[in-house]
Parts: C-alpha cells; sequence; structure tokens
C-alpha cells in the first residue's frame, strides 16, 4: 500500500510543498487555520481511496467500543461551585463507537496514510510547528470514530493544538460538524455567547459543508465544537481521526484512554496494572 496513491496530490501536492503549487496551498492552510479555526481540503482522498479505507472500518465496527455519557466542555478544568444553569455545570451527550488504533490493521490504508512522512509535514507546517510526529498512544493515536442514529459528540473543546479527521461518509440527516470559530481565549471565555452557543440562540455557529473525501484539519482548543445528533442514517457515519503531537512519544493520559473503554475491555497499562 503505497500512500502516495491514496491521496489526489494533482490538486493537492503535499509531497511537494516547496513547489508554487505547495506553498499556495500551505499558504491557505495557515490563513484558514488562522481566520477560521479550520482548514477544509475537499477531495483529498481519492475515491478508492474512501472505499479503501470504509471496507478497512466496516467489517471493525461491530467491535467498536461504544460509550455514552454526560459531560461538561470544560473537562480540563474543576467545574465544582458555579451555580445551576452555568455554562461550566451544562452536561453534554458523548455517545458513539470508537474503533482504536490496536484493532486497525497496521499495514492497511489508513494507518499508512496516518504515518506518511509527507502528510506529516504538512500538518506540521500548516500547523507551523518546528516538530511533529504521530503520537505514540497505542490505542487512541488512531481511531475511527463511529456515529448511529441517536449518536452525537456534544459540545467541548480539544485541549491539543490540531487534529486531523478525514470524512468518509456523510450520513443522511444529522451529524453535522458545528462550531465557533475562536469562542474563547485564555483570558475570557466568553460565557454569556457560549450559554447562547448552548441554549441554540447564537449566531456565531459555523455548520460547513463536508463531503466524503474531505481532509479536515481544526484548531479546537478556542473554538468551542459539536457534532450534532444523527438524525437518520442508513450506515453508521465513520470518520478516522488522527493525533500528532509537537512532542515525539505523546501518549493520551490513562483517564482519557480509560474513558473510550468499557471497564470490561480496558487495556491492560503496563505491568503494574
Ligand atoms: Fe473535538
Amino acid at each position: 500500500m503505497d500512500p502516495a496513491t491514496l491521496v489526489d496530490l494533482n490538486r493537492y501536492p503535499i509531497d511537494r510543498l516547496d513547489d508554487a503549487a505547495g506553498q499556495a496551498l500551505l499558504a491557505r492552510a495557515r490563513a484558514d487555520l488562522d481566520g477560521r479555526a479550520l482548514a477544509l481540503l475537499p477531495g483529498f482522498l481519492r475515491p478508492e481511496a474512501i472505499a479503501a479505507m470504509v471496507a478497512e472500518a466496516e467489517p471493525l465496527e461491530a467491535g467498536a467500543h461504544r460509550r455514552e455519557r454526560e459531560r461538561t466542555a470544560y473537562g480540563w478544568m474543576d467545574n465544582r461551585g458555579f451555580p445551576d444553569g452555568h455554562p461550566r455545570r451544562a452536561l453534554h451527550t458523548l455517545r458513539g463507537g470508537s474503533i482504536t488504533r490496536d484493532m486497525i490493521p497496521p499495514e492497511g490504508p489508513t494507518a499508512m496514510l496516518y504515518a506518511w512522512p509527507p502528510l506529516v509535514d504538512f500538518v506540521r507546517r500548516a500547523l507551523g510547528h518546528e516538530t511533529l510526529d504521530p503520537c505514540a498512544d497505542p490505542w487512541l493515536a488512531l481511531e475511527f470514530h463511529i456515529e448511529a442514529e441517536g449518536d452525537r459528540f456534544g459540545w467541548h473543546y480539544d485541549t491539543n493544538d490540531g487534529v486531523v479527521s478525514l470524512l468518509l461518509r456523510a450520513p443522511d440527516e444529522g451529524g453535522q460538524f458545528e462550531y465557533v470559530p475562536f469562542i474563547r481565549d485564555e483570558d475570557d471565555e466568553n460565557y454569556d455567547e457560549v450559554a447562547r452557543v448552548f441554549a441554540g440562540s447564537s449566531t456565531l455557529v459555523q455548520r460547513p459543508a463536508m463531503a466524503p473525501g474531505t481532509f479536515i484539519l481544526f484548531r479546537g482548543r478556542r473554538s468551542i465544537h459539536r457534532v450534532s445528533p444523527v438524525v437518520r442514517t442508513r450506515r453508521p457515519r465513520p470518520i478516522a481521526l488522527l493525533s500528532y503531537d509537537r512532542n515525539p512519544g505523546m501518549v493520551f493520559p490513562e483517564a482519557t484512554v480509560r474513558a473510550v473503554f468499557n471497564p470490561s475491555s480496558e487495556p491492560h497499562f503496563g505491568s503494574h496494572s
């Protein structure tokens, strides 16, 4: 499997970033990330690549880790002590399936593309980092999220700098990615606007159209976002999530990994657990 065959390199020359066309692609991605926290490359995956990645994900769906829980949008902070109705107290449903890296064939198209040096370098340069590597996490570095009818990924922020998603199939109705670019910064949580987002009355919510095969690079640390409930779909919505980090060898906190696995199927954390 040559990852170069998966990507429309005529349209998106990520293997030639120092050519004029590559420079223009990088400049556009950076401008989109700076301006609206989101860079979309429609048609990034060739149709055969979409088919190959769907064919990889589908047989694994039956073994996906299903989870359903309520959480605040502010998981990295202590949210005790806020009054009822405050955005820090509001709970949002996370319900869906996860196919983790240990289940995904290492020689298959998704894992090969994830680690393909031109892709890693494109993401690194688009985000403006000196270094960037695929995460070393054996479970969450690479995932397929699977959303069936009724599933949703409630309002939240990400705690990392950038995430790559590859949409493989759109649901028939619902399952829309929604976000507000740069609603918060490190000094101002902008709770009034966040409350309007939660109430459905904000005029700032963006709902970008995304077709299967779209490459999605998103900065979610300051941009609240969700996937709206999947209302109706004949087949679950699979999306590949590719995690990178500036620090080589990055693994997710044990609590983050545990939250994905059912208690009965938790991975074995080293020799002491
Ligand atoms: Fe997120």
